[in-house]
């Protein structure tokens, strides 16, 4: 599968974008700056490269598909290297649009539980996994601000994989629209805890480790900086017992690095 879309591409495919484009050095550009144009550029994508139908929230985080499914992959490949069973049941830890939960379903025809704690991106997650045909495979459970453990849906079950995008933020973190590339980021969003905004994510491995298969893995996804987040995170895991890895993705300019966890 070819991931990205040219410009050119794009336009063609959703003309609606042909407002937000300029020109620089004679190439034609799309001005990302712009909340509605990544919005429209972004639904593009998942529509044509992906085959995915879905809506985002305005308010909301809107993600490039195309570093969500380079961490997806990388889990179930992760995952694949070391099991000679198939991916069956995975957790996703904060869901928003659906979009990861989505893409896993689809792409590893798995069973995924994705909870998140906003009552409109619930009802939108749900609305996705709908124009996706994937209700039999995918359920978006109300966390109420629980993390792994507490959750009545979840409590007794095992997972292959536990994976999140997770809030990361350090306390008083404003929500920017140059930062959170053009969407202006919900109180929510901007939740983490802990020096670097790494508490969130130690919840999810210290939390998650019980909920994990032996052979599963548990992935988290965080940005370049701060370093120090990275680093908390890494050496949870090597506390926990797993085994560590962490693999860098780049799209664009951007950095994301894959920090996982096995369970062996
Ligand atoms: C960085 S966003 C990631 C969204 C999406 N998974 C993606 O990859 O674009 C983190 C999400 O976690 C949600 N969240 C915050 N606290 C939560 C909790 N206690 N339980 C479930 N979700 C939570 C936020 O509302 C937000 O949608």
């Amino acid at each position: 599968m070819k991931l990205g879309l040219k410009i050119e591409d794009a336009l063609k495919l959703n003309p609606e974008l042909k407002k937000y484009t300029y020109y620089k050095n004679g190439k034609i550009r799309i001005d990302f700056k712009s909340k509605e144009s990544l919005y429209l550029y972004n639904k593009t994508v998942l529509k044509h490269v992906f085959n995915i139908d879905m809506d985002f929230h305005r308010d909301a985080l809107i993600p490039t598909p195309v570093s969500r499914y380079l961490f997806i992959k990388n889990l179930c490949e992760s995952f694949k290297e070391e099991n000679s069973r198939d991916i069956k049941d995975v957790l996703e830890i904060g869901t928003g649009s659906g979009i990861l939960a989505i893409m896993i379903a689809k792409y590893y025809r798995c069973n995924v539980y994705a909870t998140e704690v906003v009552k409109e991106y619930i009802k939108l997650a749900w609305d996705n996994v709908i124009r996706n045909n994937l209700e039999n495979r995918v359920r978006i459970i109300d966390s109420k601000g629980k993390i792994v453990e507490g959750i009545p849906e979840i409590e007794g079950k095992k997972f292959d994989i536990i994976l999140s995008y997770p809030p990361f933020y350090s306390p008083h973190s404003v929500p920017s629209k140059r930062s959170f590339g053009g969407a202006y980021a919900r109180e929510v969003e901007l939740i983490g805890g802990g020096k670097y905004g790494e508490e969130f994510s130690l919840r999810i491995l210290r939390e998650g480790i019980k909920y994990l298969r032996r052979g599963g893995i548990i992935g988290l996804m965080m940005p370049h900086k701060p370093k120090e987040r990275r680093k908390i995170i890494e050496e949870e895991i090597v506390n926990l017992g797993l085994n560590l890895k962490t693999d860098k993705i780049e799209v664009g300019k951007r950095k994301r690095y894959i920090i996982k966890g096995y369970f062996l």
